[in-house]
């Protein structure tokens, strides 16, 4: 018998982001202990995606605080926000040709939700 010890480096590289202690909220079960699996996918884009520049809860680095509830004033609709994560804007990338339309749905009703809300 043959042991395998793997080894995982622990990565701390952080991109640009700033202010990375925070972790990225994990999705809350709702009382019947089911959980929203849109908003688990929108958290996978957002901490492959997004996490880097907004920082992982949204506190912003490189890009914005998206963490905050005038976020959702200055987008008072998800389609709005949608729009900007797929065409970009400034030195914000566009996502529309590395994220398909579900992916963008997602990620987006995640920093709403999870992010952006009280
Ligand atoms: C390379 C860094 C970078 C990455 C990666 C990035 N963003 Fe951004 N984002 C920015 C910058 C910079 C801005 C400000 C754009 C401007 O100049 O108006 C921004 C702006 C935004 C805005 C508008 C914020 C506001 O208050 O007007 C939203 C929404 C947003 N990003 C969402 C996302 C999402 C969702 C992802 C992942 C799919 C993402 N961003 C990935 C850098 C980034």
């Amino acid at each position: 018998m043959v042991a395998v010890v793997a080894v995982v480096a622990g990565s701390t590289l952080s991109g640009c982001a700033v202010g990375e202690q925070a972790e990225a909220p994990v999705v809350p079960a709702s009382a019947d202990g089911s959980v929203d699996a849109q908003l688990v996918a929108g958290r996978t884009v957002w901490v492959g995606s997004c996490a880097r520049c907004h920082g992982s809860a949204g506190g912003g680095g490189a890009g914005p605080q998206l963490n905050g509830r005038s976020v959702l004033e200055r987008f008072p609709t998800a389609a709005s926000m949608e729009s900007v994560v797929r065409s970009g804007r400034g030195g914000m990338p566009a996502f529309g040709d590395r994220l398909d339309r579900a992916e963008i749905e997602a990620v987006v009703a995640y920093t709403r939700t999870l992010l952006a809300s009280p």
